[in-house]
């Protein structure tokens, strides 16, 4: 069995669906991980889809997919733009990592625009609402090929 691509979800995703959906839309986090699912069939991936408020439940969910992943997706929430834990985290886990998330950053409040983990990120998708996942799917498959 191949390892699983840990597709980690960070503060506040839970409520996707009725948060802002203004800025997110109407999908909920349901959505977007049957989305992934059948996406991730398609391309012959595994996935492990995972939500979790606290930082430290993430950071945790990075060491295991260090051991049992073969890659990452990671919509980090608010930690993005304030964790060196999940900086640290990513780096240590030394595997391909996506950063995806639904809005636009750029678009947003200034303190958005910066992000801890882009720089150890094989690439950033965002924008693309729950698009934006399975755009990282493909993305991944074609770097796991390479
Ligand atoms: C987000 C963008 C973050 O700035 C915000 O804190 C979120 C969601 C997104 O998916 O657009 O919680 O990561």
């Amino acid at each position: 069995m191949d390892k699983p691509i840990y597709v980690l979800n960070g503060p506040n995703l839970n409520l996707l669906g009725s948060r802002e959906p203004e800025i997110y839309g109407r999908t909920t986090l349901a959505d977007i991980e049957a989305m992934a699912r059948a996406r991730a069939a398609d391309l012959g991936l595994a996935i492990d889809f995972r939500q979790s408020n606290e930082e430290g439940v993430l950071v945790n969910w990075i060491h295991e997919a260090r051991e049992k992943g073969s890659a990452i997706i990671i919509n980090a929430g608010a930690y993005t733009h304030t964790s060196v834990a999940l900086l640290d985290a990513l780096t240590a886990a030394e595997l391909p990592a996506v950063e995806v998330h639904l809005s636009n950053i750029f678009k947003r409040e200034s303190f958005r625009h910066h992000s801890y983990i882009s720089g150890v990120a094989l690439g950033v998708i965002c924008g693309f609402g729950a698009t934006g996942y399975l755009l990282a799917l493909e993305a991944l498959k074609n770097a796991l090929n390479d």
